[in-house]
């Protein structure tokens, strides 16, 4: 048992558990946040992808102590009223399905257009191209990237 803290979505946090614990369960059931999912467990399918100092990682990869210092943002903080433009263009687009894989396809998206204002097809798909889906709905992913990547070049907010 160790307290690490953390910075989750601009909030500082103590968390008092064993230091190998994974932080997607710090997150889920220590935090309350459960927006962050449990697919695989093995750095696979990207459903636990949240921000780390801004650039996603696989929560399930992430031990505590690994964790201490930094900055994270989970779907629950990227914005506070689902205005980023990521969040508009996937309602938008009606993205989802069961939604069970899209918050860390939307937390990867926001990355992508963070650091790459107007990506490429190739850019796209690289980084959503991991990210497992069992709705097949990625066909309506890459066009919500399309969509929020053509706003933040005309000025939006990424
Ligand atoms: S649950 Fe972490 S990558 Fe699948
Ligand atoms: S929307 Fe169901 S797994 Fe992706």
């Amino acid at each position: 048992m160790a307290e690490v803290t953390l910075t989750v979505n601009g909030v500082r946090r103590a968390v008092g558990a064993d230091p190998g614990t994974p932080l997607l369960w710090v997150l889920r059931d220590e935090l309350g946040l459960t927006g962050t999912k449990y697919g695989c467990g093995e750095g696979y399918c990207g459903s636990c992808t949240v921000l780390e100092e801004g650039a996603p990682v696989r929560s399930c990869q992430v031990p505590l102590a690994q964790a201490a210092g930094k900055r994270y943002t989970t779907i629950e903080g990227l914005s506070n009223d689902g205005s980023h433009p990521a969040q508009r263009a996937w309602l938008e687009q009606n993205v989802s399905q069961c939604g069970f894989c899209q918050p860390g396809m939307i937390l990867e998206a926001a990355a992508l257009l963070a650091r790459r204002a107007n990506p490429t097809e190739e850019e796209i798909a690289s980084a959503l191209g991991d990210h497992l889906c069992r709705c097949g709905s990625y066909p309506r992913i890459l066009s919500a990237v399309r969509l929020a990547a053509r706003r933040a070049a005309a000025g939006g907010r990424p």
